[in-house]
């Protein structure tokens, strides 16, 4: 499943964001890519130990953690620490790759991660730059994607993607991996949907029709026979 989710970041935050990283410095972003995807990226990140980067990551996680449907869409079960990148100048592009499935976590000895879900949080606004849109192929093709700032797009880490080169201005983003209490993307998108049209349902019925208890009941069921916690 590919979503959009908008408006995840305040403008408060976003323009905080904005702030600390005009002024941040840069590093090579293949320092935490696999060995395929080394070849493909030519971009800058925040290095890790950089100061200012636990108050970025703090901002998007407390921003993730308010934000209703990215929780019923990702169901997640342990976020990796968000990251942040530039395309610009010459470092610019990122070609077809898959992001590993698995990632460490950063100072917990040995602890992995899976990456069931991709999340690019875009910071910069459409017209801040040309190109760099993320690119992602499935099944219905290649979905090019190039979102206002403080919204997000959420896809499978299945999924071969790669960002276009920015030839004018500069893209920034944050991006960042989910594992999931539910595994599967069919699984996923079923809870999801259901989800949405049950609180659709809960707006033009109320809480208290004996139909939406039964169908939240199982929702609820189908969650407990798929989610691991
Ligand atoms: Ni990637």
């Amino acid at each position: 499943m590919l979503l959009h989710v908008a408006q995840v970041l305040t403008p408060q935050e976003l323009a905080g964001m904005r702030e600390t990283l005009a002024g941040a410095s840069w590093g090579d972003g293949r320092a935490t890519s696999g060995a395929q995807s080394a070849h493909a990226k030519n971009n800058e990140q925040l290095a890790q130990g950089r100061p200012e980067l636990p108050g970025l990551q703090q901002t998007v996680l407390t921003a993730l953690n308010r934000h209703a449907t990215f929780f019923s869409a990702a169901l997640p079960r342990r976020i990796l620490p968000p990251m942040f990148n530039r395309y610009a100048g010459a470092a610019n592009a990122f070609g077809n790759h898959i992001d590993n499935a698995i990632r460490y976590l950063p100072g917990r000895q040995g602890e992995r991660v899976r990456t069931d879900i991709s999340c690019t949080l875009f910071l910069a606004e459409p017209d801040e730059y040309d190109g760099g849109e993320l690119v992602i192929e499935d099944t219905y093709g290649a979905q090019r994607v190039k979102l206002p700032a403080g919204d997000m797009v959420i896809y499978p880490g299945t999924s071969v993607h790669r960002v276009e080169p920015v030839t004018r201005g500069a893209r920034l983003a944050s991006f960042f991996w989910v594992e999931s209490m539910v595994r599967s993307d069919e699984q996923r998108s079923l809870l999801f949907a259901m989800d949405m049209h049950l609180m659709r349902l809960r707006e033009t019925v109320g809480e208290t029709e004996a139909a939406v208890i039964g169908l939240t009941g199982t929702y609820h069921n189908l969650l407990r026979l798929w989610a691991d916690v």
